[in-house]
């Protein structure tokens, strides 16, 4: 088909989303079952190639309105890797509104901000968690609380005007007063997105290995469930919107490539676990859906504990679902609940 011809049909049928996998991390963290890589230097040429190359064949050549290039950990590539991966993003879309990239808050340097700005990227997203050290120790992450304040200031410095915080509630030991700090912290850091995700015990971690052998003593329901209706009276006095589940904003900062997303409008999946809307999708991405169903930040955290919090509390009923298409309809009932749809 000629250019000008497919520059028409594009025109013609709106703006999509992408999203784009990285799978690299520093260490596997014991609760996280993503697909992920330990960052081994040999791997990251032929991973960026191998990005590339899957956007050059599988561009459907339609105007990108989000970009959210998630993980693993993509700040950890190399400074040199992450500007020729983005620039090469970049020059294919053209400026998009809204660009996200999510980061570990001990994998950004000033170096790697000063990349992804100057790509084009204006939103990130830190793997926050906790402020707690004891939460971040039965996490296994890789950083402090400390580092996470360190690396908002850092990312405002770059031009950050749009950040958000992962957080993690109803973790072994943490009790509610301590959530409740975890929240002050995130909200004094003024990160204009918050996802709060209730942890979920995923088949084949490390962190469930230790719950079924006794070594681990999970959040009892109650507190967890009460952390939940805590979480949404306090980000709700701190004037964040609850635009999703798990999901709160401030006014305007809602994440658009979640709403693409919720709203089954079309994405383009790349990289070695992401997946595209049913149209778009390779045999690869069918196999891999459940998995990527379970994505968030970008495509789709599917929070059944949490979904369950929100029927109960704002759609009366329901239940988070076993598989991944009632899962799938939860997400997406919850979101509407949310916006009075
Ligand atoms: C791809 S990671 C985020 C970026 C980066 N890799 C990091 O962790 O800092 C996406 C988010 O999923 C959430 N997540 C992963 N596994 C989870 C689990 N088992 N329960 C609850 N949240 C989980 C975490 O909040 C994490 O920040
Ligand atoms: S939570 Fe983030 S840093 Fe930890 S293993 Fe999963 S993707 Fe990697």
């Amino acid at each position: 088909m000629e250019h000008a011809k497919q520059e028409k049909m594009a025109e013609s049928k709106g703006p999509i989303g992408w999203y784009v996998h990285l799978p690299f991390c520093r260490t596997k963290c014991g609760y996280c079952d993503f697909y992920s890589l330990p960052t081994l230097p040999h791997l990251i040429d032929d991973l960026i190639g191998a990005i590339t190359r899957e956007i050059e064949l599988r561009d459907p050549l339609r105007a990108v309105e989000t970009i959210f290039v998630g993980g693993g950990t993509p700040t950890e590539l190399p400074g040199e890797a992450l500007q020729h991966l983005l620039g090469y993003i970049s020059a294919r879309t053209g400026p998009v509104g809204e660009w996200t990239v999510e980061a570990n808050p001990s994998s950004t340097t000033d170096l790697k901000l000063a990349v992804l700005q100057t790509a084009g990227v204006n939103r990130i997203s830190f793997g926050a968690q906790s402020f707690h050290e004891d939460d971040l120790r039965v996490l296994e992450r890789i950083h402090d609380p400390v580092h996470i304040g360190e690396s908002v200031r850092a990312a405002r410095s770059a031009g950050f005007e749009n950040v958000n915080l992962d957080l993690i509630y109803g973790i072994p030991g943490q009790s509610v007063a301590r959530w409740r700090e975890t929240l002050a912290r995130a909200i004094d850091l003024g990160a204009e997105h918050l996802s709060c995700y209730a942890l979920m015990y995923e088949d084949g971690t490390a962190l469930t290995r230790l719950k079924r052998d006794g070594k681990v003593a999970p959040c009892d329901e109650d507190i967890e469930a009460e952390m939940f209706d805590v979480t949404i009276e306090t980000l709700r006095d701190a004037d964040y919107q609850q635009y999703e589940i798990s999901n709160f904003a401030r006014d305007g900062r809602e994440c658009r490539a979640n709403i693409i997303y919720w709203e089954n409008r079309e994405y383009l999946g790349v990289g070695p676990s992401a997946v595209s809307v049913p149209q778009w999708r390779t045999a690869k991405e069918h196999s891999r859906r459940s998995q990527v169903l379970r994505m968030d930040g970008g495509l789709a955290r599917v929070d059944r504990r949490g979904a369950r919090n929100a029927f109960r509390t704002r759609a009366g009923g329901g239940d988070g679902g076993a598989d991944a298409a009632t899962d799938a309809r939860n997400r997406f009932e919850g979101f509407r609940a949310a916006n009075g749809v």
